[in-house]
């Protein structure tokens, strides 16, 4: 692996104090070389070493590779006619998951690994260099597990969701649905995943549902994220404190309490504003949790029903427009955050020792990602220290 010299650029975002100004540590005419898989050198423009390869950023920004913590990458079919019914005026009721689920089962494996991996280039070209990708879309035992092993060739950050829905074959059944999650199904996909994930609102799954299955899967070692109070609220945000969650996801209602709850517990915030762009429905509260001091992250939670998207740059963009986040918050929560929600510290910063993982941006800072929605502003993308994406090429 050869080592990478990025010279002249006009703001480098590291996310570390330490190493810059600022609560994101930031320098300008910066210099930096990544070698075997990590930032090994950062300071001064003019005194950047030799490397193998030389990147000149033409004084644009440099900032750390998006950290995506929530996607369901792995699916089939096409929910189009959804999407433009919902602008017509239709709510979203989280029933179209079950025509994905149809699609999905359906689907040869190697179907849904292309187009997982096609997604997931998509990903890359707009700077996202982590990602998590969840199952939920086929809720048997055999399928899940099969959902998993498509999304570990793509990640380590592999998340079973068989809470997703009730499957047709058990909709006059739903408590044996829920005991073979918490059994048969758990311990089949268990050693598949490292995160557990439960869609606890009105339409899907109660707090006891959720309680009964989670807890098992604690017990079985995985750590726990939850989709909670996306379309009301369903007592997720506080179950997700009671367990000790990473994160709860969508958050799109929060009582104050729920926020100093978290706060407290230490338990991330992931919001997707995309889904929110998507169904046309009301934006989570970002200032009341950031103003509780909860840590919060941003995700694309792409999906085909909800939030077809896989750019982090538009979330974020959403997140300044919608949200009435800084552009600094946004970024910060599009990478740190991020890594904060899988509780990983070796992605998010760019420090000396944190893995190289890193966006070039053709734009002179990193506000011009809320500045310029749409625009696709990557010039290079490092994954691991090499080249994953370059403009191009
Ligand atoms: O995160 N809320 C549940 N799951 C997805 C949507 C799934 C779908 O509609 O296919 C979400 O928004
Ligand atoms: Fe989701």
């Amino acid at each position: 692996m050869g080592s990478i010299a990025i010279r002249n650029i006009g703001e480098l975002t590291t996310n570390d104090p330490r190493s810059g100004d600022g609560p994101l540590g930031r320098r300008s005419d910066a210099g930096l070389v990544v070698a075997d898989g990590i930032v090994a050198w950062l300071g001064a423009s003019r005194d950047t070493p030799a490397a193998d390869v030389a990147i000149d950023a033409g004084e644009g920004a440099v900032i750390p590779g998006f950290v995506d913590s929530h996607t369901h990458l792995v699916f089939a079919g096409d929910r189009a006619d959804e999407y433009a019914a919902r602008m017509a005026g239709e709510d979203y009721d989280g029933g179209g998951i079950l025509r994905t689920v149809d699609a999905t089962r359906a689907a040869p494996t190697a179907s849904l690994d292309r187009a997982a991996r096609s997604r997931l280039a998509e990903m890359r070209s707009f700077g996202t260099t982590t990602v998590e990708v969840k199952s939920g879309y086929d809720l048997t035992v055999e399928g899940e597990r099969r959902l998993l092993d498509v999304a570990a060739g793509l990640t380590d950050e592999v998340t079973w969701l068989g809470a997703h829905a009730v499957p047709p074959e058990f909709a006059a059944r739903r408590d044996e649905y829920v005991a073979l999650l918490s059994g048969p199904m758990l311990a089949r996909c268990a050693p598949a995943a490292r995160w557990a994930d439960a869609f606890c609102d009105p339409v899907a799954f109660s707090v006891e549902e959720c309680r009964a299955v989670l807890s098992a899967a604690k017990a079985a070692g995985l750590g726990i994220r939850v989709h909670a109070n996306q379309l009301g609220d369903s007592g997720g945000v506080e179950l997700s404190a009671e367990l000790g969650a990473a994160s709860v996801d969508h958050c799109t209602y929060c009582t104050a309490k729920g926020a100093a709850l978290l706060a407290e517990r230490g338990v991330v915030a992931t919001l997707v504003p995309a889904a929110e762009f998507c169904t046309r429905s009301r934006y989570a509260d970002a200032r009341q949790l950031l103003d509780a001091g909860v840590v919060v992250a941003l995700a694309t939670d792409c999906n085909p029903g909800t939030s077809f998207v896989t750019s982090m740059p538009l979330v974020i963009a959403l997140a300044v427009r919608e949200l009435a986040m800084t552009p600094d918050e946004a970024l910060y929560a599009a990478t740190a955050g991020g890594a904060a929600a899988l509780r990983r510290d070796d992605v998010g910063r760019l420090s000396v020792g944190h893995r190289a993982d890193l966006v070039v941006l053709d734009a002179p800072t990193a506000s011009h990602l809320a500045y310029r929605p749409g625009t696709p502003l990557s010039s290079h993308v490092l994954c691991r220290g090499e080249v994953a994406w370059s403009r191009g090429s």
